[in-house]
């Protein structure tokens, strides 16, 4: 058993706080967001994922999970401290890491004893030799520390299983002593035989980048192709079940839709980019990748503008789907923003429906009206548009959809309805790279 702390208690810390602690650890969950950790040990979550609140009321239960805002003293009494605070876009595309930067030297001025200091946050490759000098500059003479990188693979939506079984570990640590803690730390996994890459510290933290530009990568792609199948009448789907039973290309990732969001993909891929370009290697690939995203992202706003006869003004439009994928409530940087923005822009009025990201899109468009189901939110709507493939979505009644609009017509950038059904029930409709509606 050891003793852990993460400091950032996000989405990546608290899911591998308590996932770690469910491994037989003691573990702190500690943040600079007081009220976060006020509601946390209060038994509030401060965000909706699912199997998280049963995985953290069993180890709060079981004396092994904690929540404290006190950053300082939690370092202390650690003997692994997790660093899993954000690492948003700064300015230029390159990764902030100014919160990484902070906490590198609480924990240089809190380090009482020998510790491993670990990077779970996606950071640029270099990061951890900075983290390295910063506690060195501020610890005290004599005490011993040890870096690793140890970056996290875990999807929102997914993120508990994820954690619990995940393809595979990365540690990069030029200690051997710390690869064997951090190899306790995941003893249960290592039992399991679960793959654990040692690699250097520069290389973790470049797998990361590598791995979610190559996924980003993957989804741009087959937007590109769906975009050249409506324009030829050919169908993604097809195309793109094809491609994925080939065993060199996997069929994951293949989805075509309205673009890739949330809080990594955006963010890492232009990080990556910036790095290439710092290093006089242009990404090339990946700067096409991030270029076509953006496009599909517009290319959703003229698809419905289309559907309208080119007037968004003085529309009503129902929003399904707010979150960047189902199963979370984190909209940050999802494509229902881009559509949000533009339609309010252009003077339509919009209702929007999402069982679980409401509260956080409310956050960034307040003028938007929030609704409990889509049947309320379509209520006389002139459009309606799924922007995030939540099941809900998929067996809706088109029947009782087309009786609350005012006109049906749906644009369904997740590709979750049945353009047969669509037709029988006299919608007007778009989808992504697959034969255009019929029109009625
Ligand atoms: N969200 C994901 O799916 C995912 C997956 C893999 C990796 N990552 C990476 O993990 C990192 C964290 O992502 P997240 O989604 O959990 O972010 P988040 O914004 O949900 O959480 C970050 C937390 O860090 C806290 N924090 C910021 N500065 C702090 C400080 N100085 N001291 C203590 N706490 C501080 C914030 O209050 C916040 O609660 C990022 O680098 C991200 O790229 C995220």
């Amino acid at each position: 058993m050891k003793r852990i702390t993460f400091i950032g208690t996000g989405y990546v810390g608290l899911v591998s706080g308590a996932g770690i602690s469910d491994f037989g650890h003691h573990v702190i969950c500690t943040d600079i967001d007081k009220p976060k950790i006020e509601a946390l040990q209060k038994g509030q979550l401060p965000i909706y994922e699912p199997g998280l609140k049963a995985l953290v009321a069993r180890n709060v239960k079981a004396g092994r999970l904690s929540f404290s805002a006190d950053v300082e003293a939690s370092i202390r009494k650690a003997e692994v401290v997790f660093i899993a605070v954000g690492t948003p876009q700064g300015d230029g595309g390159a990764a902030d890491i100014s919160a990484v930067k902070a906490v590198a030297k609480t924990i240089g001025e809190n380090l009482d004893g020998y510790k491993v200091v670990c990077t779970k946050s996606t950071v640029p490759i270099g990061t951890g030799r900075l983290v390295c000098d910063i506690i060195e500059k501020y610890k005290p003479e004599g005490v011993d520390f040890d870096y690793v990188s140890n970056p996290e693979f875990l999807r929102e939506g997914a993120a508990v299983m994820d954690f619990t079984r995940p393809d595979r570990i990365v540690i990069g640590a030029d200690s051997e002593r710390a690869f064997e803690v951090m190899r306790d730390v995941y003893r249960p996994l290592y039992i399991n035989e679960t793959p654990m890459l040692h690699t250097g510290i520069s290389t973790a933290e470049m797998i990361k980048y590598a791995c979610n530009a190559f996924l980003a990568l993957k989804i741009s792609y087959i937007n590109e192709i769906a975009n050249l199948c409506e324009s030829v009448g050919a169908d993604v789907h097809m195309v793109a079940k094809a491609m994925g039973i080939d065993g060199r290309i996997s069929p994951k990732f293949l989805h075509p839709g309205p673009g890739f969001g949330g809080s990594c993909f955006p963010k890492d891929t232009r990080a990556l980019v910036k790095m290439g370009d710092r290093e006089g290697i242009p990404i090339r690939t990946v700067k096409a990748a991030i270029e076509t995203n953006n496009e599909q992202k517009h290319r959703m706003v003229l698809k419905l503008k289309t559907l309208l006869d080119g007037e968004l003004k003085g529309k009503q439009i129902a929003i399904l789907g707010l979150s960047f994928k189902p199963l979370t409530d984190d909209v940050r940087e999802s494509p229902a923003n881009e559509m949000i923005a533009v339609l309010t822009k252009e003077g339509a009025r919009v209702r929007a429906y999402d069982p679980a990201a409401n509260a956080t899109m409310s956050k960034i468009f307040p003028q938007v009206e929030y609704y409990d189901s889509w049947e309320e939110a379509a209520s006389g709507t002139d459009a309606a548009v799924i922007m995030t493939e939540w099941n809900e979505f998929r067996s809706m009644d088109l029947q009782t959809l087309k009786e609350r609009m005012k006109t049906p017509v749906i644009l369904d950038t997740r590709n979750v309805l049945s353009m047969e059904e669509l037709r029988e029930a006299g919608f007007r409709f778009d989808n992504v790279g697959r034969k255009k509606g019929t029109y009625n």
